[in-house]
């Protein structure tokens, strides 16, 4: 059998990796998993029964591909309080922001065009634009965002269509893009008529400071795609999450969104409504604030005392993620698979994985959000030990 030619990229085998690194027996720092106990379960249960008992008459019917109209509408007041105006009408309800990633992709790139994505990134993002065969231009992220000169070097020198990009505690590095960048970001997307695709799954997440307006919040040519998404707020179950665009944008990506699969479950769009009807969701996510600035807090102390000098992690602002910095030419994945994992039982993502084609290798993601803070204490010590031992000059020289 001859499989199309776009299944011959090879990002897909990231996500995969993830999930095995994130078995039972693991201590996973590698999946982008929420704390499971901060599910609001009973709401959930509550809201569920209650759109089958109270809810609309046409609960399991086919519904509109824009998704179900009071649902968009509380998502528009909410972006709108975040400084992106938005009416019901602006607002398409996606399976997960990974659905608005790929539904970009597929409006905008013809196999080779050119596509500049951070490095590293999401890898999940990579995958879905991996469908679309683009020509990828990786741009580091420094820690206020995006190298944006490094970034006007590809836009003065290559075609770019989209930029794709996390300004709000980036996955994976967990840096907050800086207003300046932002603005400029903006305005350099206007000058070489690029779109930017913003993911914005973790915005709510800020543990310490202010957030900074969206970057479609200056945007004044209906130029910037927004995501959001209720699987690290809500739960990833519920496969919810947003896209705000410019109508231009809007209208053919709803036309993308009716081919794919005709519309997101009417049933899960109507329970979610029905739990904001119920529930304060400003009051639930600074509970999940709370507990993840404690287990953040608890990785970086730990790590911190146990990793050996020529290793650094930052302190995100919020987020799922630290970055952990490697000494150059440190294999992280070599380490991970023939070290880490074998001997201690611990798992993070590697760097390599993080980047399309060949990037660098001496860096891994850890998530503090999913691990338990006893796993948190345990496994970030077991980490800074392997490191220690790998690093030694002993292990070095045999
Ligand atoms: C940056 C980013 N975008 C999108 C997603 C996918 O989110 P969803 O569950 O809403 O599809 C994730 C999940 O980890 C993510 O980190």
């Amino acid at each position: 059998m001859e499989l199309a030619q776009r299944n011959y990229q090879t990002s897909a085998s990231g996500l995969e990796a993830l999930f095995a690194a994130s078995a039972p027996d693991v201590i996973s720092f590698a999946g982008g998993y929420p704390d499971r106990s901060l599910f609001p379960r009973q709401e959930l249960n509550h809201a569920f029964s209650s759109s089958f008992t109270n809810g609309d008459s046409e609960l399991l019917q086919y519904a509109s591909t824009a998704g179900y109209q009071p649902l968009r509408e509380k998502l528009a007041a909410r972006m709108t309080r975040d400084g992106i105006n938005a009416d019901a009408k602006d607002v398409l309800l996606t399976q997960g922001a990974q659905q608005g990633i790929d539904l970009t992709a597929r409006l905008l790139l013809n196999a080779g065009d050119g596509l500049v994505v951070e490095g590293p990134t999401y890898v999940g993002a990579l995958a879905a634009f991996d469908a679309y065969q683009p020509t990828y231009y990786t741009v580091p992220v420094e820690d206020d965002g995006m190298d944006l000169h490094a970034l006007q070097k590809v836009l003065m020198t290559q075609k770019i269509k989209l930029i794709y990009t996390i300004p709000d505690f980036q996955n994976p590095t967990g840096t907050v893009m800086s207003l300046k960048k932002r603005q400029a970001l903006v305005a350099l997307a206007n000058r070489y008529d690029v779109v930017i695709l913003e993911d914005g799954p973790y915005r709510d997440l800020r543990y310490t400071g202010t957030n900074l307006p969206p970057l479609r919040y200056f945007d004044t040519q209906g130029r910037v795609i927004f995501l959001g998404s209720f699987s690290k707020i809500l739960a990833p179950s519920l496969r919810l999450g947003w896209l705000t665009a410019s109508p231009e944008l809007l209208k053919p990506i709803m036309a993308l969104k009716g081919g794919a699969d005709v519309e997101s479950s009417n049933l899960m769009m109507q329970g979610i409504n029905s739990y904001l009807d119920h529930n304060d969701l400003d009051a639930h996510i600074q509970k999940i604030r709370t507990c993840y600035r404690e287990k953040k807090d608890l990785m970086v102390k730990t790590l911190r005392s146990y990793l050996p000098d020529s290793c650094q992690i930052n302190d995100p602002e919020g987020g799922f993620f630290l970055w952990l910095n490697l000494p150059a030419g440190f294999d992280a994945e070599d380490f991970m698979n023939n070290q880490l994992l074998p001997e201690a039982n611990v798992s993070f993502v590697p760097a390599s994985v993080m980047t399309p084609g060949h990037g660098p290798v001496n860096g891994a993601r850890l998530n503090f959000t999913g691990p338990t803070l006893a796993q948190i204490q345990s496994g970030a010590q077991a980490l800074g030990q392997a490191l220690q031992s790998a690093l030694s000059p002993k292990r070095l020289s045999n």
